[in-house]
C-alpha cells in the first residue's frame, strides 16, 4: 500500500518469484490469478519470473499447462492471451523437497542461472501448510538462499496460521527469525488485502472530524461481526483441530480491531503503523480463565437450512469428529486497557453457517441526552452508528437521528451511506494483488510483524485455555441459518446493549 496514492506505482525491482506448493490450492486459486492480474495492470517487472517448486518430478512445460489450468478456473477478468502467454512463458519448475536433504542445491543452482540473467532478487511464497515452514526454511537457510548479498534482496512470504497458540507462535517467529531477519519476513493476513481493510487508517486519519470524538468520551461500544454463510464442507480436519477462534479472531478480527483502536502513527510507514498497531494488541486485557469464561460464547451448528440449502450437524462433517466439541461460532468482550480506549467494551463475533455473510466494524456513539425531547411525542431516540462495510457491502454507514416532515415533533433514525461501487470503478482481483506487490517493492505495511501476531495469541489465549478446561461445558448448540447460540445475544445484553442484527440492514 503505497503511501503515495497519486503517484505513478512504482514498478518492482527486478525478481523471480519462488512458490513451495505450486500445484496446490492456494497457488491455484489466488496466487496465480493474482499475478495474472498484476501483469495485466503492468506492475510486474520486466525482468520476473516464475520458479515452481514441486515435491515430485514436473516439467516446466506441465507446470505452465497446470498454472495456465488454474488462471482459466479462476480469472476474476477475461485472459488476453498475450499477457497470459508472457507469464506463463517465464515460469519453470524445480523438483525439491525439504525432506530430502541435498534436494534445495538444485534450487539453489537454478536460481544462480538465473542470477546470471540479473535477476538476483527472490521471493520466496510459502504456499504450504504451515508445518513446512520449518523445514523449507532450514533447507533455505542451509543452502544460503535467504542471505541478502551483492545488493539482491530476499524475501520469505508465509501465510496464516502463524501458530495455533501463544507457544507455537512464538516458536514458529523464533525459527523464523532464526534463519532470516524481520525485514525479511511477510505474514500474510488476507484482510489486509481487502480494500475496504486498508481504507480504515485513511478514513480514521485522513480526515478531521473523526478523530476527536474517537475515544472513550464518545464512543459506547465497538461491535466486529464477521459472519459467515459457508459450511465447514470439506475443511473438516483442519478445523476441527483449529476452530472459530483459532481460525479468525487473533488473525482477521484483531487486524480490524487494531486498525480501529489504533494510535495515529507519526509516519506512514511500515514501522511507524506496525508499532501503533502492535501496541493496542499489547494493550488488550488479559482475562483470567474465569473473566474469559464469563467474557465468552462459544457454539456450534447442528442442521438447518440457509437459503434454498440444507446444511447437516457439524459433527457429521467429513473428518470431523462425531464428538467433536470445537466450536464453529465465537463471540466475546474485550476490554482496551489504554487512555483512549478504557472501559469501552468491544464485542466481537464469527461463526460459520450464520443466516448471511457480513463482515463490519459499528461503533456505537454515545446517546444524546432525552430531556429536551420529554415533552414531545418522541418516545426514544434511534442509536448513532458509524459502520465500516468489509463486505459484501462495502462502504461507509452513519445512521442518525432526523425530524419527521410534519406539524409535530417527531424523530426517526436515518442513514447517510457511502458505497464503494458508486464512486470507484476497480477491476475484480483476488485480494492478494496489493499483498503480491507490495512484498516485490518491499513496503512491508500490510504485513504482520512478530509482535502483533504475538500479542494477538496473548490476548486469546485465556479463552482457549478457559473452553479446553471446561471441555463440553458450555459449547452451545445452534441452527444452521439463523445468527448463532441464544447466550450470544446474553453476553452483549447483560450490559444493556444488543447485537447489531445480521439479515436485514
Ligand atoms: C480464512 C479462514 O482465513 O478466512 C476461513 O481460514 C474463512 O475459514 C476465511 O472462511 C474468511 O475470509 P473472507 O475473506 O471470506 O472473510
Amino acid at each position: 500500500m503505497s503511501s503515495d496514492t497519486t503517484a505513478k506505482p512504482k514498478i518492482p525491482d527486478p525478481c523471480c518469484f519462488v512458490i513451495f506448493g505450486v500445484t496446490g490450492d492456494l497457488a491455484h486459486r489466488l496466487v496465480t490469478p493474482a499475478l495474472y492480474n498484476l501483469a495485466e495492470a503492468g506492475l510486474l517487472p520486466d525482468q520476473f519470473c516464475v520458479v515452481g517448486v514441486t515435491r515430485t518430478e514436473m516439467q516446466s512445460r506441465s507446470l505452465r499447462d497446470d498454472l495456465l489450468g488454474a488462471l482459466q478456473k479462476f480469472a476474476t477478468r477475461p485472459i488476453d492471451k498475450d499477457i497470459a502467454g508472457k507469464l506463463f512463458d517465464c515460469v519453470t519448475s524445480v523438483h525439491a523437497d525439504p525432506r530430502d536433504h541435498g534436494s534445495f542445491d538444485r534450487l539453489k543452482v537454478h536460481l544462480e542461472d538465473i542470477a546470471k540473467r540479473g535477476i538476483r532478487n527472490v521471493l520466496f511464497y510459502m504456499a504450504v501448510p504451515p508445518t513446512a515452514f520449518k523445514l523449507i526454511g532450514e533447507e533455505l537457510s542451509r543452502t544460503g538462499l535467504l542471505k541478502e548479498q551483492n545488493g539482491g534482496w530476499r524475501r520469505l512470504v508465509v501465510e496464516k496460521p502463524f501458530g495455533t497458540d501463544l507457544a507455537s507462535a512464538q516458536q514458529l517467529n523464533h525459527d523464523l527469525l532464526r534463519i532470516t531477519d524481520e525485514h525479511q519476513i511477510y505474514r500474510i493476513d488476507h484482510y489486509l488485502g481487502k480494500e475496504t481493510v486498508q481504507n480504515i487508517l485513511v478514513f480514521r486519519f485522513a480526515n478531521g472530524m473523526f478523530e476527536p470524538i474517537w475515544n472513550r468520551n464518545h464512543i459506547d461500544h465497538v461491535q466486529i461481526t464477521v459472519s459467515e454463510v459457508i459450511d465447514v464442507g470439506s475443511r473438516g480436519s483442519f478445523y476441527d483441530a483449529t476452530g472459530a477462534m483459532r481460525d479468525m479472531v487473533p488473525n482477521h478480527l484483531f487486524q480490524l480491531l487494531s486498525l480501529v483502536t489504533m494510535e495515529p502513527p507519526s509516519r506512514f510507514d511500515a514501522h511507524s503503523v506496525r508499532s501503533e498497531k502492535g501496541e493496542v494488541l499489547s494493550a488488550i486485557q488479559i482475562q483470567s480463565p474465569e473473566e474469559a469464561l464469563h467474557n465468552s460464547v462459544r457454539g456450534q451448528y447442528v442442521a438447518g437450512r440457509s437459503g434454498d440449502r440444507q446444511i447437516a450437524d457439524y459433527r457429521s462433517t467429513p473428518d470431523v469428529d462425531p464428538a467433536s466439541i470445537t466450536e464453529t461460532y465465537a463471540a466475546m468482550k474485550l476490554t482496551i486497557d489504554n487512555w483512549r480506549w478504557a472501559g469501552v467494551p468491544f464485542y466481537l463475533r464469527t461463526g460459520k453457517a450464520l443466516t448471511t455473510k457480513r463482515t463490519e466494524v459499528a461503533i456505537r456513539f454515545k446517546q444524546a441526552p432525552f430531556a429536551m425531547f420529554r415533552a414531545t411525542e418522541v418516545e426514544r431516540l434511534s442509536q448513532n452508528y458509524l459502520v465500516i462495510g468489509i463486505e459484501p457491502t462495502e462502504g461507509i454507514t452513519l445512521q442518525f437521528n432526523t425530524k419527521v416532515p410534519g406539524p409535530t415533533v417527531a424523530i426517526d433514525g436515518v442513514e447517510m451511506r457511502f458505497k464503494y461501487k458508486d464512486y470507484f470503478k476497480a477491476a475484480p482481483s483476488t485480494g492478494y494483488e496489493t499483498l503480491i506487490y507490495d512484498c516485490m517493492i518491499g513496503d512491508n505495511i500490510l504485513f504482520q510483524r512478530a509482535d502483533s501476531v504475538e500479542a494477538g495469541w496473548q490476548a486469546v489465549q485465556p479463552f482457549l485455555d478457559a473452553w479446553q478446561q471446561a471441555g463440553g461445558d458450555g459449547l452451545a448448540l445452534y441452527r444452521a441459518g439463523t445468527d448463532g447460540p441464544r447466550e450470544a445475544h446474553g453476553l452483549i445484553e447483560r450490559d444493556g446493549r444488543r447485537w447489531r442484527r445480521l439479515n436485514g440492514e
